[in-house]
């Protein structure tokens, strides 16, 4: 085995984990010693529990919880928690909420709620007996399902329809078996998981014991669910006359900005290069609450990118028309998240975020956290095509470069008024500090 590797080490305990990494990836090993354990909860039972979230863990690694206040969805006000590195994702999203808190809030509804999974397998039997025998063999896998369902059935959940897809097509002998369940408030991943593999061990069995004793047995290759879940899918929009957006900064008028806005989502759907730095806005807003609410950041962005390839050609998720005197700004996007089970209400912050937005059902969730990608996707744009990004953007960082240079509150203090009407960057931030240092010497 060669140097820095190691076997057994997942055996090791939390402190022999350390000793091991520090010792031999680190210059200063006491030093990182004393850091990582700087991060660990004082309170040993919550950080058992968060060790558990994961393995091989040595620390916690912190990321900000922000709050964007003033969202109104669908009539109700929501103080929206945010998990970003990023700056001004948290402030973007609050302005926008509050611009449209004004213009009659943000409208949301919730298109569909089933989820999906595979069974893929392996037939070279005659496709049309198999076909004339799929309503039998998917009550026989139902019924089969039924201690893993029954639950879920108990809360008006389930499996809501079983299908047989023919892809021979594309691949000689290549079946799917389609399940769609309605998974209630959970994200429902492991339950749908249950499901399919439930199926996989039934179906070679059923076609033995009900087909004639000449058909091929299948071979299951796989069983897992899809994160692509067109079906469970929501709307948000917000609207108002064009005359109410009000002026914009520059002195640009409510139709110039509409035309521009307008174009600019136009761009998004015309060329891919945009449409990922679009989409990229607006998951700014739904990772940051996905995140803060304990759901499945990977699962969702996958999802949502492939919806946005749906037609063929990757396109910008939200849309913009100007009608009859009407702004109106859309996305629709499947969203499947949970708030009951999994990290939801086992993560201290998660359990609290679920509070704050007021322990919302999964279908609530939804619309929340697609009405703060779209508050993001707002404020982008609307930065974009008046003032451009970097000078609020860059504003925003001034907090991060001066911890870099190490200001203190004075020089901090002084360099954020001095920025205050002029485009911050890390040259200039650096020469100010360095000349303020420069004059302070001088000076004692
Ligand atoms: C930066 O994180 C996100 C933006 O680039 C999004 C956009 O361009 O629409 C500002």
């Amino acid at each position: 085995m060669g140097e820095k590797t190691i076997s057994g080490f997942s055996k090791l305990s939390k402190m022999g984990k350390i000793k091991w990494l520090v010792e031999n990836f680190f210059k200063d090993p006491e030093t990182v010693k004393r850091e990582l354990a700087s991060y660990l909860l004082a309170n040993e039972e919550q950080q058992r529990i968060l060790d558990g979230f994961s393995e091989n863990t040595i620390s916690n690694y912190p990321l900000p919880l922000g709050i964007a206040p003033n969202f109104l969805v669908n009539g109700v006000t929501y103080c929206v928690p945010m998990v970003t590195e990023e700056s001004s994702v948290v402030a973007a999203a609050a302005s926008a909420a509050k611009f449209w808190l004004d213009r009659g809030g943000i409208h949301a509804k919730v298109i569909g709620t089933l989820k999906t999974g595979q069974v893929h397998f392996l037939w070279y039997g005659d496709p049309i007996l198999i076909a004339s025998h799929t309503d039998e063999l998917a009550a026989h896998l139902t019924r089969g399902c039924r201690e893993i369902t029954r639950n879920m059935e108990e809360r008006g959940g389930g499996i809501r329809n079983i299908s047989l897809v023919n892809m021979c097509d594309r691949e000689p002998g290549y079946y799917q078996l389609l399940v769609e369940a309605d998974t209630r408030d959970s994200m429902g991943a492991n339950f749908i998981n249950s499901i399919l593999e439930c199926c996989a061990q039934a179906i070679p069995v059923w076609f033995e014991e009900h087909l004639p004793d000449d058909v091929p047995v299948p071979e299951v290759i796989m069983s897992i669910l899809s994160n692509y879940t067109p079906d469970c899918r929501v709307h948000v929009w917000v609207e108002c006359p064009v005359a109410d957006l009000g002026e914009f900064e520059g002195g640009l008028s409510s139709e110039e900005f509409a035309r521009r806005f307008y174009t600019a989502v136009r761009i998004s759907h015309i060329d891919p290069y945009r449409a990922t730095t679009h989409n990229k806005g607006i998951f700014n807003g739904i990772d940051a609450v996905v995140l803060a609410t304990a759901n499945d950041f990977r699962a969702v962005e996958a999802c949502g990118h492939t919806w946005a390839a749906r037609s063929g050609r990757y396109k910008g998720l939200s849309k913009c028309s100007v009608t009859d005197g009407i702004f109106r700004f859309e996305l629709e996007i499947p969203l499947a998240v949970g708030t009951v089970g999994g990290l939801t209400t086992l993560h201290p912050l998660a359990k609290r975020s679920l509070e704050m937005l007021g322990n919302p059902d999964a279908a609530t969730l939804m619309q929340v956290i697609a009405a703060t990608g779209l508050m993001q996707n707002f404020s982008a744009i609307r930065s974009l095509v008046t003032t451009g990004i970097q000078k609020g953007h860059m504003r925003m960082h001034l907090h991060n470069m001066l911890l870099r240079l190490e200001a203190t509150e004075i020089e901090s203090a002084q360099a954020i008024k001095y920025f205050e009407d002029k485009t911050v960057s890390f040259p200039e931030l650096r020469k100010f500090i360095e000349k303020l240092r420069s004059t302070l010497a001088v000076r004692s």
